[in-house]
């Protein structure tokens, strides 16, 4: 006898598509609430269908059969994007471009169809947020008027469809997925349906026209893109673009990309002008002069770019019972690992001092290789020792107070070299008992000659 089918799950999430036999307010897989509907209201998949056969275009064929033609790309023109997407935008790809409000996205998104009309393609720019004249100040003020630049502004997705057919572009931008909404659709525009069926429709139309489309996409508080997760599944390449508000650097970064690697990072530099690429961002993050204590460099990697990043430290006696401890550019947690490594392996006492600790130029430093930095910034600022000129430091501190080795350690010496570094500290010549010697010398301002001692040329 036939296994009874089991009965399929009458309700799914309209974000994750997860399914359950019985409603729940909150969805068991993305944890997001209110989204889990009927699923035959949804999307009809209770309904049956009927098979249809492929035309012979469309069969499948035998992997070896295939054409191994890479598809071809096309660069956009703005150098640091075209890094950041693997080279260059290829023929029919939905690109999503989210970042929070203010960052600069229709900025960028304005440089890239300029510099795509100057190259011959045709570009229609939708703005779903803005008006046709708003777009066009904007063109004034960052020099992108170009007759091949089409511009529309425009909520409604069927329009938006009919001014793709009228225009032809070879390359089309929706500014934003969020404002844009179908008749088709329940809901206003936002609303994860309207959402998920306006990112649909763009990727399908995008598909048949061999049309690439740079779709910008909003983020929640929480940093994450708003909408239905499916948004990110329905892209082919998902970038954001990120950036402090109180400085004008910006960074592109892929977060999936079918078309190339996404360990690459784009640097961009907002001006009055518009935007600005960074090619060489290594010396954005030093401070000029003399050293003085309190400061050491760093060397991060963004992406597969190693950046030298100044730390600096100031420490100072407590100004009322508990001490200050504040950061900026780095994680506080890590902060305060660091001083609690110093306090008890270098026995530096920090317990009864405000410490303040931030990097140049704002960057946001997240990798465990720059806690040995810090430590020796905050280390030197506790001793009044300045770290000796020239000197870079890369190495994650254990709760032991062992510096571990760092991951693309050679891509970070060579950078620091490029960039003048003669002495490079890291674990390959500290090992644990001498990197506690180290700090242990600098706390003590025992010795005289510490660049003997950090550079770790048999000093210890
Ligand atoms: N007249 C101006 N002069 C100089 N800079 C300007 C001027 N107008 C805007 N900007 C800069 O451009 C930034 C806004 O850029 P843009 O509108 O591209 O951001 P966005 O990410 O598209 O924002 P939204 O999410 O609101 O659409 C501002 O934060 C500001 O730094
Ligand atoms: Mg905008």
């Amino acid at each position: 006898m036939a296994a009874k089918r089991p009965a399929p799950a009458p309700f799914r999430c309209t974000e994750c598509g997860w399914t359950t036999s019985k409603w729940a307010g909150r969805c068991g897989e993305c944890q997001q609430w209110g989204t889990v509907v009927e699923a035959v209201a949804q999307t009809g998949v209770m309904r049956g269908f009927t098979a249809v056969v492929p035309n012979s275009e469309r069969a499948a064929r035998p992997i070896t059969q295939l054409s191994t033609l890479d598809s071809p790309r096309r660069p956009t023109g703005v150098g640091e994007f075209d890094r950041v997407l693997g080279g260059g935008i290829v023929p029919g790809a939905a690109v999503l471009l989210s970042g929070e409000p203010g960052v600069g996205k229709s900025t960028l998104l304005l440089e890239v169809a300029a510099r795509a009309a100057r190259d011959g393609y045709r570009v229609l720019y939708v703005s779903a947020e803005e008006s046709t004249a708003q777009v066009r100040l904007r063109a004034e003020r960052t020099g992108a008027l170009h007759d091949e630049l089409y511009i529309a502004s425009e909520t409604d997705l069927a329009t938006l469809i009919g001014h793709v057919d009228e225009v032809k572009p070879g390359l089309l931008i929706v500014d934003s997925v969020q404002t844009v909404s179908s008749a088709l659709s329940e809901g206003l525009a936002g609303h994860p349906s309207q959402v998920r069926e306006v990112a649909a429709t763009l990727v399908r139309v995008a598909k048949e026209r061999a049309m690439p489309v740079l779709i910008v996409g909003h983020v929640t508080k929480d940093g994450s893109i708003a909408g239905p997760r499916l948004l990110e599944h329905l892209v082919d390449v998902v970038c954001h673009f990120e950036g402090d508000r109180q400085t004008s650097l910006r960074f592109v970064r892929a977060l999936k990309n079918r078309f190339g690697p996404t360990d690459e990072v784009g640097c961009f530099e907002m001006t009055g002008d518009g935007i600005a690429e960074v090619t060489d961002p290594s010396s954005l993050f030093l401070s000029t002069g003399t050293p003085v204590s309190g400061t050491c460099v760093a060397v991060a990697l963004e992406g597969k770019r190693a950046l030298p990043v100044e730390i600096q430290a100031l420490v100072v006696p407590a100004s009322g019972p508990n001490p200050r401890r504040v950061v900026n550019g780095v994680e506080s947690s890590r902060v305060a690992m660091i001083l609690a490594v110093l306090e008890r392996r270098a026995r530096l006492r920090l317990s009864e001092r405000d410490v303040y600790v931030s990097t140049v130029g704002g960057v946001r430093l997240t990798e465990p290789a720059t806690d040995l930095a810090i430590a020796l910034a905050i280390a030197s600022a506790a001793t009044d020792q300045p770290v000796p000129h020239k000197v870079a430091a890369f190495g994650e501190l254990s709760l032991t107070g062992e510096i571990r080795a760092v991951t693309q350690l050679a891509q970070r010496r060579a950078e620091a070299t490029r960039l003048g570094y003669e002495e490079i500290v890291d674990s390959s010549i500290l090992d644990v008992t001498n990197a506690l010697m180290l700090l242990q010398v600098i706390a003590r301002q025992a010795d005289p000659e510490p660049p003997a001692a950090v550079t770790g040329r048999g000093a210890f």
